[in-house]
């Protein structure tokens, strides 16, 4: 079990009374990754990768091991590691760096966030075929995407398949292991959206398959402006960086230049130290108190509130509303009621923070026939009794 007790004291907001439940569009920053943050700035300022000066060598061993940390807790090699500035920029990466050709095709599901999507949609112009997988069985609501769709899907004209992990709206987990089995049998590159995944469940890039895969700090306890992107190491030279500058050159003239072949090349410019070495200090947090741990706690309290909204008559459930094949972000409504308005409500009458809308997902709201959900994302932090304040207050709504 988690002490939450003692994890709620690492996290300072919530001494304003506030109820936290939009980790999913950012989590909350505890004192230990602050402090890393602040110590950064307040002992060894400087850049990272450049001159010799002993600022600037404590600063490249802090920046650094925190790419050896990162890596590691996603089962990566360190030089596999790319600091970019989220998910977003991680996938425009790998989108525009791949060269996708006129007759290639990508495979991307209905559950994608629209950073999965546009980047992809931008290639359409130059003849890429773009097929979307969507269920071809059970309830709409659900939204259920099973292997066998993908099945139908992905062939050998398919260059990348490039899927969530979990479903920033849903909270639905996507079957990515035998998504990747496909994907090795037809010759077909797998890209893995992992923004909903990395902070909520144990994750390894070999043990899923993935030969790309992209997160954000800022929702796993880390500060805004750091993400992962992790690049199987033999990909790393065919990929050609989103920007090129200072840091990324293994030697340049005034006619050409060489780019470095691992995670440098795609880093020029300063990067986010400070981020980057908070993101370091985040895993630490993660690991000390566990992912298996983190993932059996949130089931918890998922199950607690999924249970307490199926008995509030007027309240639809999307995604699944009854197995383990999901997080704690869970999306609903209530009949009559426009989300934006329950997430007010919500917000004025006891403090507690959710996001309504569209997600970033409007094909798949259009899908569902609707134009947003009310979404409530748990975490480390929250607790059994939020989940029944926040089901008290959706009673007395509906
Ligand atoms: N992608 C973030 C969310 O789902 C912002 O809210």
């Amino acid at each position: 079990m988690l002490d939450t007790e003692r994890i709620r004291r690492d996290f300072p907001i919530l001494d304003t009374g506030i109820i936290y439940m939009d980790t999913a569009a950012t989590s909350l920053t505890p004192e230990p990754v602050l402090e890393a943050v602040m110590d950064y700035y307040r002992r060894y300022n400087a850049n990272v990768g450049r001159g010799v000066h002993r600022l600037t060598r404590i600063a490249t061993e802090a920046y650094e091991d925190a790419r050896d940390k990162v890596a590691k807790f996603i089962g990566a090699r360190t030089h596999e590691l790319v600091f970019t500035k989220n998910t977003t920029e991680g996938i425009n990466t790998i989108a525009s760096g791949l060269h996708l050709q006129k007759g290639d095709k990508v495979v991307i599901s209905l559950l994608e966030h629209h950073s999965n999507l546009l980047p992809w949609l931008r290639a359409k112009h130059r003849g890429v075929d773009i097929q979307v997988v969507k269920p071809s069985t059970g309830n709409r609501s659900r939204c259920e995407l099973t292997v066998s769709d993908f099945e139908d899907a992905i062939d050998p004209d398919t260059r990348i398949v490039a899927i969530s992990h979990v479903s920033n709206a849903l909270g639905t987990i996507l079957p990515v292991r035998e998504i990747s089995k496909l994907c090795h049998e037809n010759d077909a590159l797998l890209l893995v959206d992992a923004a909903q995944s990395v902070p909520h469940l144990p994750v390894d890039v070999k043990e899923l398959g993935c030969d790309f895969m992209a997160f954000s700090g800022h929702k796993m306890l880390a500060p805004t402006g750091i993400g992962g992107l992790y690049i199987r190491e033999q990909l790393m030279p065919e990929i050609e960086p989103l920007t090129v500058g200072g840091g990324a050159v293994e030697t340049a003239s005034f006619v050409d230049y060489r780019l470095k072949t691992a995670n440098e090349r795609f880093e020029s410019g300063t990067p986010d130290i400070s981020g980057a070495i908070g993101l370091g200090a985040a895993v630490d947090y993660l690991n000390a108190v566990g992912m298996g741990n983190i993932k059996v706690y949130e089931d918890g309290l998922t199950k607690r509130l999924i249970e307490g909204l199926k008995t509030v008559h007027g309240v639809e459930l999307y995604g699944y509303d009854d197995d383990d094949a999901r997080i704690g972000t869970v999306s609903f409504n209530i009949a009559g009621k426009n989300p934006d308005d329950v997430a007010l409500m919500l917000d004025d009458k006891a403090g507690i923070i959710v996001r309504s809308g569209h997600h970033c997902c409007i094909p798949l709201m259009h899908y569902l026939g609707i134009e947003g959900t009310v979404r409530a994302s748990l975490y480390i932090y929250n607790t059994g009794s939020e989940v029944d304040k926040l089901l008290e207050l959706v009673e007395t709504v509906a």
